[in-house]
C-alpha cells in the first residue's frame, strides 16, 4: 500500500513538474531532468538541426538519437515514408536525401544538418503527381499501399542512378551504361519490399516512365 502511494506521489510530481516546466517554456525532459536525484545522468542530449525538408528551411531541436525517419513522421507530420522494419530491411521508409535514396530509419536527423531532403509529399501532390506517381497508378504498382511512398522514392532515384551510369550487381559491363531492363529494375529496388507482392506492376511503371521497354 506504501509503496503504492509512493508511486502515485512520485507520477503526480512528476506531472506537476513538467507542467510547470512547460509553461515556464521548458520541456518535459528538462522537467524530468529536475526531478532527477542528484548525481544521477542528465537526459539525453538534444540538438537543434535545420533541415531543408520539401523545399522549406525547418528547425528542429531534436534528441540526438532521433533519426530521420521519426524527426519526419513525429516531429514534421510527414508521414508518407513508413516504418516497416526499424532496421534497414525493408526500404518502406524511403526518403532522397541530397539526391540520394536512403533508408531514413538508418540515420539519424542530426547528421543531416543543412541538407535537402525529398519525401513521397515532395515529390507530387493530388491532381500534380510525380510522373513516377502517376505511373503507380496507371498501372496498379501497390495494393495496401504501406510500401508505396518508399517504393516511389527508390524508383525516382533508380532512374537517376542509371541515367548517371552508376552500374548494379546485374549490369554485364562496368564500363558501359547501364540500361533500364526488367533484371536491372529487380536488382536496384531489391531493397524495397511489397508484402502485397506487386512487384511486377512496380517494373512496368518504373520502365514507363523511363520511356523505355522493360
Ligand atoms: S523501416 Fe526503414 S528499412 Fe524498414
Ligand atoms: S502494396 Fe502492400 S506492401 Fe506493397
Amino acid at each position: 500500500m506504501d509503496r503504492l502511494v509512493e508511486a502515485d506521489m512520485s507520477r503526480r510530481d512528476l506531472l506537476i513538474a513538467s507542467a510547470a516546466s512547460v509553461a515556464a517554456g521548458g520541456t518535459a525532459a528538462q522537467a524530468a531532468d529536475a526531478l532527477a536525484p542528484a548525481g544521477s545522468t542528465p537526459g539525453p542530449p538534444g540538438a537543434e538541426v535545420s533541415l531543408k525538408v520539401n523545399g522549406q528551411d525547418r528547425t528542429l531541436t531534436l534528441d540526438n538519437r532521433t533519426t530521420l525517419l521519426d524527426a519526419l513522421r513525429e516531429h514534421l507530420q510527414l508521414t508518407g515514408a513508413k516504418k516497416g522494419c526499424d532496421h534497414g530491411q525493408c526500404g518502406t521508409c524511403t526518403v532522397i536525401v541530397e539526391g540520394r535514396r536512403i533508408n531514413s530509419c538508418l540515420t539519424l536527423a542530426v547528421m543531416h544538418q543543412g541538407e535537402e531532403i525529398t519525401t513521397i509529399e515532395g515529390l507530387g501532390k493530388p491532381g500534380d503527381l510525380h510522373p513516377m506517381q502517376a505511373a503507380f497508378v496507371k498501372h496498379d504498382g501497390y495494393q495496401c499501399g504501406y510500401c508505396t511512398p518508399g517504393q516511389i522514392c527508390s524508383a525516382v532515384s533508380v532512374l537517376e542512378e542509371i541515367k548517371a551510369g552508376i552500374p548494379s550487381h546485374v549490369s554485364d559491363d562496368l564500363n558501359a551504361r547501364p540500361k533500364v531492363t526488367a533484371e536491372e529494375l529487380r536488382e536496384r529496388m531489391s531493397g524495397n519490399i511489397c508484402r502485397c507482392g506487386a512487384y511486377s506492376n512496380i517494373v512496368d511503371a518504373i520502365t514507363d516512365v523511363s520511356g523505355g521497354r522493360a
